[in-house]
């Protein structure tokens, strides 16, 4: 049965990470973008891009740190036959699980922190989506206490930790440890670092096959494929547009 006000409900229970996706378009008859306050972190663009260089259809999605769910309804739209979702807080859990009920989506809801250790149970993926998730690693999972040497190793296993798991791993991090603008990951906060990072991490085990990268182009936010020009930081499109998005391959 359709219950808005309870979807409304729980879309609005707060966390450090609410209020952070548009709604998807298959929860929008129900729930429009109108009825909550979203902040929102250019989804629809990035899922753009994801669909320019990837296939959906009849893909089995894995979607880490997913959130209020907009990748993984998205990811039904674009034809995945199956979506596993992870998400540590329970509100964005509950809610994504609710939703899935109302409209009748086939997605597999785990509330809790993955540990980037165990195994999942649902293995093996297609698509692994790693969107921000990373860079919390010792503040929203895992050791406090770690030093930044050592939580950059354990992203890098983060990443690898994937490897037997799927065939394709798109990722996204952040520039700042545990969201703190004062603990930069990389010393001089650029995308190139970033690559450079990502690529040592990867040692070879992965292709990186596409880097995503925000241009605004008149009003509009495009990813566009990495060249030489927009590698450059750019301070006026905020820190998270300066994210790259990385699609790996196995090799
Ligand atoms: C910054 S938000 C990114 C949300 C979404 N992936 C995106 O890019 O639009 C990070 C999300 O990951 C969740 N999270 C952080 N660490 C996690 C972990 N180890 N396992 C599952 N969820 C995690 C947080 O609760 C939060 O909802």
């Amino acid at each position: 049965m359709i219950d808005s006000k309870k979807l409304k409900e729980l879309y609005s229970k707060t966390s450090k990470h609410s209020n952070y996706q548009l709604i998807p378009n298959s929860l929008k008859p129900i729930l429009s973008n109108k009825d909550i306050v979203v902040k929102t972190r250019q989804e629809l663009e990035r899922m753009n891009y994801l669909k320019e260089h990837l296939n959906f259809e009849g893909k089995k999605i894995l979607d880490v740190g997913g959130n209020t769910g907009y990748f993984s309804f998205e990811s039904l739209d674009a034809g995945a036959s199956e979506v596993v979702y992870i998400e540590g807080t329970k509100a964005h859990a509950e809610f994504v699980k609710e939703a899935s009920i109302q409209i009748n989506k086939k997605i597999k809801v785990y509330n809790k922190y993955l540990n980037f250790k165990e195994q999942i149970g649902e293995e093996p993926f297609d698509i692994v989506l790693l969107f921000n998730v990373i860079h919390h690693l010792g503040d929203d999972y895992g050791d406090k206490n770690i030093s930044i040497i050592k939580a950059k190793e354990e992203m890098a296993n983060c990443i690898n930790y994937f490897y037997d798991k799927t065939d394709i791993l798109v990722l996204q991090m952040g520039f700042c440890w545990q969201g703190d603008i004062t603990k930069l990951l990389f010393e001089n906060g650029t995308k190139s670092e970033m690559i450079d990072f990502v690529k040592q991490a990867v040692n070879n085990k992965w292709e990186i096959s596409e880097i995503g990268i925000a241009e605004e182009i008149g009003e509009k936010t495009i990813y566009k494929v990495l060249n030489d020009s927009n590698v450059k930081r750019f301070d006026e499109l905020g820190e998270f547009r300066n994210r790259p998005i990385f699609i790996l391959k196995k090799k």
